[in-house]
């Protein structure tokens, strides 16, 4: 069970880590995962089911979809680009350090809350598990200050690095999202790249998603940040974005149901997949 001192955002890692266990187990599954079972528990299969409805349910696609899309990035970027440093921000209970191929040499480092890296670390070690990387398991609060640990845990700011925030900008306010860019810019250097999924600030409020945006927030998970500008976003810190929708033809994997609409059409709510590249440093 999550310590009873972990509140319901932790529990989010669990969901998704379920997400994963049942994709792995589908004859056309998208990537396999054969930790995330463990990682997820019976507590995790508990929870989604008394979930599983509307919004969700929803992620039962979205976060396969997600999951393929930066895995390629990730592994992409460490292979043709040479970067041997992987950040991945909110790890939750991801899986990337022990299932992907890494090369040789590459560090990568977890951040998330110390208790629910803990627990992870206690699920980890009954499966017996290896990494395939230099895996460094980093517990902070990436509200406040979090750059010292990360460079305590040995992560070298002079050389490009690529960096993840999956399942994460939209829990935070919008000030803490512009602290975190900000810090991570000042961490990545020129020719860093940097993978992050968002929505727009009409998800927030439209009436299909409000909802369950509604029900979520009811059990303490409460989305609070969108931007229809996400390009402008990233811009202002130095980084040239390029954005996906889960539903464009290179990103959905033939899974995602809806086709993506232009967005020149206002209203809509929208899922933006933002893989971005580190253009200058002084942003
Ligand atoms: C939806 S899960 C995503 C986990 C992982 N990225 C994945 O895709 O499986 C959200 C994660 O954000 C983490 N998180 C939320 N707010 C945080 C904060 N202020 N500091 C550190 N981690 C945070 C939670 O602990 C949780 O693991």
């Amino acid at each position: 069970m999550l310590p009873a001192s972990m509140d319901t955002l932790a529990t989010t890692a669990l969901w998704t880590a379920v997400s994963r266990a049942r994709e792995s187990i589908r004859p056309d599954r998208l990537f396999e995962d054969p930790l995330s079972s463990a990682l997820a528990g019976s507590d995790g299969f508990a929870s989604l089911d008394r979930f599983e409805s509307g919004l969700v349910g929803a992620a039962g696609i979205y976060v396969p979809v997600r999951t393929r899309y930066f895995d390629d990035f990730l592994l992409r970027t460490a292979r043709d680009r040479g970067i041997r440093q992987v950040v991945l921000l909110a790890a939750g209970m991801d899986a990337r350090a022990f299932r992907l191929s890494w090369p040789e040499e590459t560090e990568l480092f977890e951040i998330d809350r110390s208790d629910l890296l803990a627990e992870k670390d206690s699920r980890l070690a009954q499966t017996g598990a290896v990494p395939r990387c230099r895996r460094h398991a980093i517990g902070v609060d990436l509200r406040f200050e979090w750059s010292d640990a990360l460079l305590d845990a040995g992560f070298q700011p002079e050389t490009p690095s690529v960096w993840l925030a999956e399942g994460l900008l939209y829990y935070l306010t919008e000030s803490t999202v512009h602290l975190l860019l900000s810090t991570i810019r000042r961490l990545a250097a020129k020719g860093s790249h940097l993978g992050a999924d968002l929505v727009n600030s009409d998800f927030l409020w439209n009436p299909v998603t409000r909802p369950g945006l509604w029900f979520l927030a009811s059990h303490g998970v409460t989305f609070h940040f969108g931007t229809n500008a996400p390009e402008g976003l990233f811009w202002s810190y130095g980084w040239r974005a390029e954005v996906k929708e889960p539903g464009d033809s290179d990103v959905s994997s033939g899974r995602w149901p809806y086709p993506s609409l232009p967005r020149s059409i206002p209203s809509l709510p929208r899922a933006f997949f933002v893989t971005a590249k580190a253009e200058s440093h002084d942003a």
